[in-house]
Order: C-alpha cells, then sequence, then structure tokens
C-alpha cells in the first residue's frame, strides 16, 4: 500500500500547489487521479511504460485493454499519430476540447503498453480546466483509463476516487463532480466512414452533423447483444460497470412497466431480497402507490432530460452497492442523443439482461 496524497481544488484554483506537485508526481512516473468532464481518470507519463504499468496494475486492468491518451495541445498529437486524415483536424475543431477520442494509426513514440499492441492510438482533450492545467503543467501526454477498479462504474466524484484507489494511486486531484458523467465517444478514423467504437459524450447524430456518414460497431447494437460479434475496442468485451446486485433493464410502455416494476418488486422482497428502482421521473411519478416500495429508489432524471441521466448513472450505480442490493430494476432510455451511451452502460452493468414488457 502506498501513501495516495488527496487535495481538493476549486476549478478557477490553475494555480493551486498541489496541481503543481501533481504535475512533478506525472512527469516522474507516479500516477494520478485528476477530474475529466467525462468521468475521473487515472493517468500516468504516456512515454513511461513503467509508470503506464502501475495503471494497470493499479486498477487490476487486463492487459489487452489500450489506453487513451490525453493532450492539452492539438499540437500534441503529431507525436502520438500519423496519417492524420483531414477530418481528424475537422473533428478536432468541433469538439476538443470534450468528450471525443479519435483512434489514430500510432507513431513509435507511443510505447506498447499503452495500445495494447495495437497500431492504433486513441486520444483525446479533455474539456475540464484542472485537467488541461495539469496536463499542461506535466508537460507530457497522460495515458489515463478511468480511474474506477477494473470492472466498477468510473467514478464521477472525487470521494469515489479514493473508495476505490485509496493506496494505490499517488495522487488525488478532487475537482468536484463529474458534468457529463459517462465516457467520452471513441470514434475510429482508421476506416472510412468513420466507426463508433464506443457511445459517449458526443452523440452519433452530432458527428454526422459534421462528417454525414457514421457507422455504429454492429457488435454494439442491442438487438446483437446476444450475439458472438467481437466489438472492435477490446474494453467494451469486458463485464463493466456493474454493482453486485443483478441488475435488469426494463424497456416498454410506462403501464405495462409499472405492472411489472409491481409484481417484480413484491417477487423479490417475498424471497427476502433486498430491491432498487432506479427510474426516471416520469415514471417514478406514475409508480407512486401503484408499485410496492422498494428498498431504495434512485430518480435518475426527466426522461427528456438525458443529460442529467448520464451525469447521475453511475454514481446510482455504486450506490446500489452502499445499500447492499441484491437486485436492481433499472428503466431504459430511448437510444438516440445521449441515450444510446447511457442504454450502453447500462445494459453492460446489467450483463445484457433487458426484458421488455
Ligand atoms: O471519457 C473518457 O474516455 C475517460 C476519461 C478519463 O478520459 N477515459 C476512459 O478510459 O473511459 P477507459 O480506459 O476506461 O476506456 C477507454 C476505451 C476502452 O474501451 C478501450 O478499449 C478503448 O477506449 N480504446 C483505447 N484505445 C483504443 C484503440 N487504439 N483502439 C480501439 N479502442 C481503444
Ligand atoms: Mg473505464
Amino acid at each position: 500500500m502506498k501513501i495516495t496524497r488527496y487535495c481538493k481544488i476549486d476549478g478557477t484554483n490553475l494555480n493551486a500547489d498541489c496541481l503543481k506537485r501533481a504535475a512533478g508526481v506525472l512527469r516522474w512516473g507516479g500516477i494520478v487521479a485528476f477530474p475529466t468532464e467525462t468521468v475521473y481518470g487515472l493517468g500516468a507519463n504516456a512515454f513511461n511504460a513503467e509508470a503506464v504499468a502501475k495503471v494497470f496494475a493499479a486498477k487490476g486492468r487486463p492487459a489487452d485493454n489500450p489506453l487513451i491518451v490525453h493532450i492539452a495541445r492539438e499540437g500534441d498529437i503529431s507525436c502520438l499519430a500519423r496519417e492524420i486524415p483531414s477530418v481528424a483536424y475537422l473533428l478536432m475543431d468541433h469538439f476538443w476540447p470534450g468528450p471525443l477520442t479519435l483512434i489514430l494509426p500510432r507513431t513509435e513514440a507511443v510505447p506498447d503498453i499503452v495500445t495494447a499492441g495495437l497500431d492504433t492510438v486513441g486520444i483525446r482533450m479533455p474539456d475540464h480546466p484542472l485537467a488541461l492545467a495539469l496536463l499542461e503543467k506535466a508537460r507530457v501526454p497522460v495515458a489515463a483509463p478511468s480511474a474506477n477498479l477494473s470492472g466498477r462504474p468510473s467514478p464521477t466524484t472525487g470521494i469515489e476516487v479514493l473508495r476505490d484507489l485509496a493506496g494505490k494511486a499517488d495522487f488525488v486531484i478532487d475537482g468536484g463532480m463529474a458534468k457529463v458523467g459517462v465516457e467520452s465517444t471513441v470514434l475510429d478514423l482508421t476506416v472510412n466512414p468513420p466507426l463508433i467504437l464506443r457511445p459517449g459524450g458526443i452523440s452519433k447524430e452530432e458527428l454526422e452533423a459534421v462528417l454525414g456518414e457514421v457507422r455504429l460497431d454492429p457488435a454494439l447494437s442491442l438487438q446483437e447483444e446476444g450475439s458472438k460479434l467481437k466489438p472492435k475496442s477490446p474494453g467494451m468485451k469486458y463485464t463493466h460497470y456493474a454493482p453486485k446486485a443483478l441488475v435488469t433493464v426494463v424497456m416498454g410502455s410506462t403501464g405495462e412497466k409499472i405492472k411489472t416494476l409491481d409484481r417484480l418488486v413484491r417477487e423479490a422482497r417475498e424471497s427476502g431480497m433486498r430491491v432498487g428502482l432506479l427510474l426516471t421521473e416520469e415514471t417514478a411519478r406514475a409508480c407512486r402507490e401503484k408499485v410496492a416500495k422498494p428498498h431504495y429508489l434512485e430518480i435518475l432524471g426527466s426522461q427528456y432530460c438525458l443529460e442529467t441521466i448520464a451525469n447521475r448513472l453511475f454514481g446510482a450505480l455504486r450506490r446500489c452497492d452502499r445499500w447492499h442490493l441484491d437486485v436492481v430494476f433499472a428503466e431504459g432510455v430511448k437510444q438516440e442523443g445521449l441515450g444510446l451511451a447511457i442504454m450502453n452502460r447500462l445494459t453492460k452493468a446489467a450483463g445484457h439482461r433487458v426484458l421488455w414488457v
């Protein structure tokens, strides 16, 4: 166990002393958890293979799952990627800094451990003042996966990072709650049309508005989940985001959902299980007095405000553990805009148990 230094910084205090110290830790081979606009990341100097190995060890992350490299300036991309197509610059202009990771052929400067041996590298510029200030001060690109133990929901607050990584990370910078709440969209630019490998903070529709045609890795679509399609992004094949409870996603009309939830909650309670519901505001309201009382109810937000639902989702999944729930029924949302990323994370948390009623 190592000593983890923890520091809470206001997003406007970019000259905070501990930001400088954390940058030094990064530059000299330590590992630092820091806030981004999507989720917290656990970073290491991307050019230092030994430092990157510490990130894999701290998370218990499988070695075949590559990391995203974070940069503070567009120009840094040329040290990391080659054969950069013009669409990459178009996308950077539109969406950087922001929740979009571009997959490009890598240069030899990027160690194998970062890309898990692939000849491509994922790069993004986070839209968070503290992340950008840290990267500027460290003066190295930073390879950073989400700052959770492998398999757990990604952390959206500094306290959640500490719950997973105290004694494992060298430094934790707490910059408050992450704005977006789901991770970046991973977009493969080595194929034409570009291919979404992981839906995230930038929607398919937003990308299409700039690029025209954009495809979704067929292994990701909900209908295909039962099939044996192999996702192109290594990370997408792992069980992920799962609380200890058995999660089921419930989809259908409000009337049917209410009837089904009432039956499911009763059955769970009768068999002595602790049951939780994660619902949209509209369904929660319609459920009042019509659905048996669960041990835990979390309202994720209005179905018309997917930003709120995305923002609360991972925290809600983590709270299911703290309430020691055995089973959780989570309401699904429409797979449009941010809804695609929300449903991707929810169905993964549910091990693809989706109940259509
Ligand atoms: O928003 C985010 O992307 C956050 C913050 C910290 O930036 N990071 C994050 O990293 O979510 P991580 O490691 O949890 O997820 C990275 C995803 C994985 O699914 C990985 O397989 C994929 O990106 N990935 C990374 N490099 C890749 C590559 N060269 N080719 C295909 N997929 C890649
Ligand atoms: Mg992750």
